[in-house]
């Protein structure tokens, strides 16, 4: 058995129990009011757990998957908001660049610029996220995504032929619900695809740590005054079903690599 520990954080509890359900030989462990479930998939050993919501939040979580469970990589799923006009609900976005954008310490630095790290974003490692592209574009190539989703709710939202995009997410603690909130974001990060409360933080620890990492989101809803609608629906029933099927796929071709 290998001794590579895998961290995989969720942005939802739904997507968490979905995870864990793939796992074998499952145990528990209580920290900081969270729960980490260790198990194996494949032979290889993961610790699921919970990120919540919001940039401290996910950071601890990380922080302890790191420290105290020592895993060797990191693998969050969630959903997220789109900013980008080209994406729809139901398209995975593999974040290439992560903003902090609720980081702003000007005049002492530029806006965003994440203090101490002279840096404006975080990169995620190359070679992880061509594996995740190879494996999301499989799982929609064969359309197997769409077979484990109840067709009334890919109607809901109108999920047909789901895209994979790769490119920059936005993060800070806020929910974004307004458009013009979004068109003012877009204003000032024109490449962002879409937004949500954890990755970039989640980032900057494994940045820190030296671990790496991949933060793979679903889009939810558009960002918009639908937000609030779509998001606890998307949830509800179909976000947990995506993040199940692509943690599989990966830790099949994890074997195979
Ligand atoms: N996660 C999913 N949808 C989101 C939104 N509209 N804003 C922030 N985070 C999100």
């Amino acid at each position: 058995m290998t001794d590579n520990t895998i961290g995989i954080m969720g942005a939802m509890p739904e997507e968490i129990d979905s995870i864990v359900s793939l796992l074998s030989k499952v145990s528990k462990h209580q920290v900081g009011g969270r729960t980490y479930y260790e198990g194996y998939l494949n032979n290889i050993k993961a610790i699921v757990v919970f990120s919540r919501w919001g940039k401290v939040a996910a950071a601890a979580t990380a922080t302890t998957l790191i420290l105290k469970f020592k895993i060797k990589e990191l693998i969050f799923s969630g959903v997220a908001g789109a900013v980008n006009p080209n994406l729809n609900i139901g398209d995975i976005v593999i974040g290439k660049r992560f903003f902090q954008h609720d980081m702003d310490a000007r005049p002492l630095m530029k806006q965003f610029e994440i203090p101490l790290l002279n840096i404006s974003y975080f990169e995620s490692p190359k070679d992880k996220t061509a594996l995740f592209q190879s494996t999301i574009n499989e799982l929609l190539d064969q359309q197997n995504l769409l077979k484990v989703i109840p067709q009334e709710d890919l109607q809901e939202f109108n999920i047909h032929n789901p895209q994979l995009y790769i490119g920059d997410i936005a993060s800070g603690d806020k929910f974004f619900a307004k458009e013009e909130d979004k068109q003012q974001l877009l204003s000032l990060l024109p490449n962002v695809l879409c937004v949500e409360m954890e990755g970039a933080a989640v980032a900057q620890i494994a940045y820190e740590y030296q671990v790496p990492y991949s933060i793979i989101r679903t889009i939810s809803d558009a960002a918009d005054e639908q937000a609030k609608v779509n998001f606890p629906a998307f949830i509800q029933n179909i976000s947990s079903q995506y993040s199940s099927e692509i943690i599989k796929l990966y830790f099949s071709r994890l074997l195979l690599s």
